[in-house]
């Protein structure tokens, strides 16, 4: 392949370097189009602009498929756990044994939330949606953690993704803590991550909770399928606000954010709310996929399509599966996931879904099995933010060690031209 694009320009032909991923995806350097030419580009939504170069993640959208630093996300969310995953994207490779018993205690060890935070929680009302609350504490820790991390700085870097993994994880499951009236608790350094996060949520003060590892297992993989996605909204996100050298937690809060959207990761909620609805209206699919096939109605069928995967989420095949197996282990039947599964068949075969490659997308069962592990629907959003927290870290941190400059698109202005000053009176 020829390693120059050319463009031409009234006339003129410029020329651009052409850059090849490992796995051969190919981009045109456009670096100095604005320099050279003074014409920028147009590409809203940025369906066609790289904004980086990276080695965490590599998805192909057409072929349906996900790896994590080389490794395939049907293996990872097999054989590792959440922990392992977290520390592969972020550090690059799999965790030893030790540095995987390393990685676990010093999370343990910043897992203490300041008490002061409890304040900040208590001004907001019980009704405020988790994400709101979540990403406003996220925010609140920069308070509590003044010190800008020195990227450079292996000791610093190591010692920042510990904290924001323990204390968020805390934040998190005190949204629901609050929403409910239960009283806020504190991590046990006895037990594991995704462990702490079920008793964090669910033990109350006056009576043991029974731990149950169907639900840790299946809670676990969640978070790995979840655990990054490269360049999506809200990672782009984490990006752009760390690109101004804004703080670990001040991003990540941006990325909460950015997560919160219906078309994001909010679609989770969306889409069990909707199954829901299907439910209570007697279970008539076909009714909702002609809403949704209507131009003049702005129902969209949720958990389907996605930006870059034109071909089957291999996320949501793995999420299909665990929901069958999660929902028979545990002897809980629900009737949401037949409407769930009538809705997949019948979008499947019909001609609007399939021409424009509309596939069910990882949010699709994903609430099923929040459902039956007893997870509130509005605490869903809650549970994708923390399975993506590894991933906003890892990009974070690239991003930073790239040096990459601060993210400042162009715009192509379409307003007035230079106009007159009319005086109050005379408008
Ligand atoms: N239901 C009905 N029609 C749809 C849907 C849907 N869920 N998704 C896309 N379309 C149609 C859309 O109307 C358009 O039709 P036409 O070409 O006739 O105008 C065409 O398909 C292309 O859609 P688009 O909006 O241009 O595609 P996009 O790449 O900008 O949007 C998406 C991707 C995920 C925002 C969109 O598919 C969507 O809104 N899906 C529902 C929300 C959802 O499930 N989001 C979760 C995404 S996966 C997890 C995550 O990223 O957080």
């Amino acid at each position: 392949m020829s390693k120059i694009a050319t463009l031409e320009i009234d006339g003129k032909k410029y020329e651009f370097p052409i850059l090849v991923g490992s796995e051969n995806e190919v981009a045109i350097d456009i670096n100095n189009l604005r320099d050279l030419s003074g014409a920028i580009t147009m590409d809203p939504g940025f369906k066609n602009s790289g904004s980086c170069t990276s080695k965490i993640t590599f998805l192909d959208g057409e072929e349906g498929v996900l790896r994590y630093r080389g490794y395939s996300i049907e293996e990872l969310s097999e054989k590792a756990n959440f922990l392992e995953v977290s520390f592969l994207l972020i550090f690059g490779e799999l965790p030893t044994a030790k540095q995987l018993e390393k990685f676990e205690n010093d999370i343990r060890r910043h897992s203490l939330v300041n008490e002061e935070m409890k304040s900040i929680i208590d001004g907001f009302p019980k009704t405020a949606h988790p994400m709101g609350v979540l990403a406003a504490l996220t925010s609140a820790l920069t308070a509590f953690n003044p010190k800008s991390v020195n990227v450079e700085n292996e000791k610093e870097m190591y010692e920042a993704v510990c904290k924001t993994m323990a204390k968020f994880l805390v934040i998190a499951s005190w949204t629901y803590r609050k929403s409910v009236g239960f009283p806020l608790n504190y991590y046990d350094n006895t037990k594991g991550y995704v462990e702490n996060f079920m008793r964090l949520m669910f033990e109350v003060p006056t009576e043991p909770y029974k731990e149950n590892p169907v639900i840790i297992a299946a809670l676990d993989k969640l978070f790995i399928l979840h655990a990054d996605h490269e360049q999506n909204c809200s990672t782009s996100t984490v990006r752009m606000v760390g690109s101004s050298h804004a703080g670990l937690f001040a991003s990540i809060s941006a990325g909460v954010s950015a997560l919160w959207g219906p078309l994001h990761g909010g679609a989770n909620q969306a889409v069990l709310e909707m199954l829901e609805e299907i439910h209570a209206n007697g279970g008539d699919a076909e009714k909702y996929m002609a809403k949704a096939k209507d131009k003049n109605d702005p129902f969209r069928l949720m958990g389907f399509g996605h930006r870059v995967y034109k071909n089957f989420d291999p996320r949501a095949k793995i999420i299909k599966k665990a929901a069958d197996e999660v929902l028979n282990t545990l002897g809980v039947e629900d009737p949401i996931l037949d409407i769930a599964k009538k809705l997949e068949e019948a979008a499947l075969v019909d001609e609007y879904f399939v021409s424009r490659k509309l596939y069910p997308n990882v949010d699709f069962y994903s609430g099923i099995i929040y459902r039956a592990l007893g997870i509130p629907t509005d605490m869903f959003t809650v549970m994708f933010a923390i399975g993506r927290l590894p991933g906003w870290i890892a990009q974070w941190k690239e991003m930073r060690e790239n040096k990459e400059p601060i993210g400042r698109p162009r715009q192509m202005y379409t307003g007035q031209t230079l106009r007159d000053f009319k005086p109050l009176e005379k408008r």
